[in-house]
């Protein structure tokens, strides 16, 4: 049987440049020339959604990716895509097989969901277009229901400013060959061209359809991020640069362009261009993305939209650092998540049998004063704007007794602690463990430390651990433990750097503590 590794040294899934060795410098140079491509899957091959008995096969046909119209070079006619699932890399063994029509009204993207597959098992898949084949995709099935004996690896990160940076965290993430790649946000960045970029971006800012379609492209293009695809399922929530920086509910940071059809804009893009379910296809200027993805009985991964139904930020209505004399944080009747996903979560929480019930979200959920020393300050872009939103989370684990491990992005650097029942409440204990990821790439190369990294930690107890590379993190979850292990580079100006565990932690079932090995 070919291992995973082997999956990885044979260079399958990557992009035909990165699979000869060319470096991702000369790759990037020969694709800006736009020079006419048969090849129509140079934005590889995804897959994600992993159920027991199915999982979501995406490629999109793109033979110029950075064609300034966001349609990749294609015609306006439907194009005849096949697809192939098989249980060994070598196609001798297919299990499932068919054809997808790729519409010019969905950018050339197919989303198959094959049924009926075997649970807790290993595939590979590829597609055929135009007499082209695609390269070779991994993936796999969760367990069955109630499987108690198969761990999840998980690897997670977030923020991938294509601007910034290499995309090495990827590449670093796939070599981990783990089961699943949950991503947190800002997938992508809206914004305009830097003055002095690491990598040139193709555009300008994204603010229509073609704007977030070419965007994608791009960072589709990337054979570091090709390669993550292509090692194993994901799953993806948004945060605000997926759509415009800051944007809560129907509420911009810019007037201009008109809000809800940028966001509706955004939101196909967005779909178009990620492995989701067909049934997660946005109406207008909606898409529910926020759901639950089980594995056995040892994980459920509910995945949290922070922004989509969020209350105005308080006290300024614009996003911020606030003092603690600013009550309208603690207003009761605020929320982050909107009444319905609230329930939702509750009733998730309250149904769940499994050992851990990972939350993965987009934004800081631990109270943290980020002023030193005199004085507090409270972002009201996190769930320290929305205290009473966290306090019913907070009660609602604890009356299930679940054991939630809160999985955040957003922030750009490495941190852990501890979500306490009330943060208005010193005595309060702790019910859940906070993993926050760094970025891909966001804030450039970075440091472990900063000058004031002992007094944020000082001030704010419940805070465990900070590093301010870029990477991800990995977990490996099994019913008697948690262990997690924060991935940093030394930096992503320059391609193909090492990954480091900057801090290792465990975590017992029904002790939210933080455990440093
Ligand atoms: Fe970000």
């Amino acid at each position: 049987m070919i291992t995973r590794r082997a999956f990885l040294a044979g260079g399958a899934g990557l992009g035909a440049a990165a699979a000869l060795g060319v470096p991702p410098a000369r790759a990037a140079a020969a694709r800006t020339a736009r020079v006419p491509l048969s090849d129509p899957f140079l934005l590889g091959v995804a897959s994600g959604e992993p159920a027991p008995d199915g999982v979501v096969l995406w490629t999109r046909l793109a033979p110029d990716p950075l064609a300034p119209d966001g349609l990749g070079g294609m015609p306006s006619r439907p194009v005849a895509v096949h697809w192939q699932l098989a249980r060994d890399e070598g196609f001798r063994h297919v299990v499932r097989q068919g054809v997808e029509t790729a519409r010019p009204e969905e950018a050339h993207s197919v989303h198959v969901e094959p049924a009926g597959l075997q649970p807790g098992a290993e595939y590979f898949y590829r597609f055929k277009a135009d007499g082209e084949i695609s390269p070779v995709g991994r993936t796999v099935t969760a367990p069955a229901p109630g499987t108690r004996s198969r761990e999840l690896n998980l690897a997670f990160t977030s923020c991938a400013d294509y601007q910034t940076g290499w995309f090495t965290a990827y590449r670093r993430m796939a070599e981990e060959e783990p089961d699943l790649i949950a991503f947190l946000g800002d997938y992508i960045y809206e914004y305009g061209d830097y003055k002095y970029p690491v990598r040139d971006q193709a555009g300008g800012e994204c603010l229509d359809l073609a704007g977030y379609r070419l965007r994608h492209a791009q960072h589709k293009a990337d054979p570091e991020l090709q390669l993550a695809h292509a090692v194993a399922p994901w799953a993806v929530v948004w945060d605000d640069h997926d759509i415009e920086n800051a944007w809560a509910g129907d509420v911009p940071e810019q007037p201009d362009p008109p809000f809800l059809k940028r966001r509706a804009d955004a939101f196909q893009a967005y779909y178009e261009n990620m492995p989701l379910r067909r049934a997660q296809r946005p109406r207008g200027s909606s898409l529910r993305l926020h759901r639950t993805l089980r594995w056995g009985a040892v994980a459920n991964l509910h995945l949290l939209d922070t922004r989509q139904y969020r209350d105005l930020y308080a006290c300024t209505g614009r996003s911020g650092t606030v003092g603690p004399d600013c009550q309208e944080r603690l207003a009761p009747n605020r929320t982050i998540l909107g009444q319905e996903q609230e329930a939702w979560l509750e009733g998730r929480l309250k149904d769940s049998a499994a050992t851990w019930d990972l939350l993965g979200q987009q934004v800081f959920m631990m109270e943290m004063d980020w002023t030193n020393g005199e004085g507090k300050g409270y972002s009201n872009e996190g769930w320290d704007g929305y205290v009473a939103s966290r306090d019913r989370l907070t009660a609602a684990i604890e009356a299930t007794r679940r054991n939630a491990v809160v999985l955040t992005g957003d922030v750009h650097s490495h941190w852990a602690g501890e979500v306490k029942r009330s943060f208005q409440d010193p005595g309060s204990e702790a019910v859940a463990v906070e993993l926050v990821t760094t970025s891909v790439t966001s804030a450039g190369d970075g440091l472990d430390e900063y000058p004031n990294t002992g007094v944020l930690l000082a001030e704010n107890p419940h805070v465990k651990f900070f590093n301010g590379r870029r990477g991800y993190v990995r977990a490996r979850l099994t019913e008697r433990e948690m262990t997690v292990d924060f991935r940093s580079l030394s930096r992503v100006t320059e391609p193909y750097a090492p990954a480091y565990t900057s801090g290792s932690f465990v975590i017992e079932p029904g002790a939210p503590r933080l455990n440093q090995v």
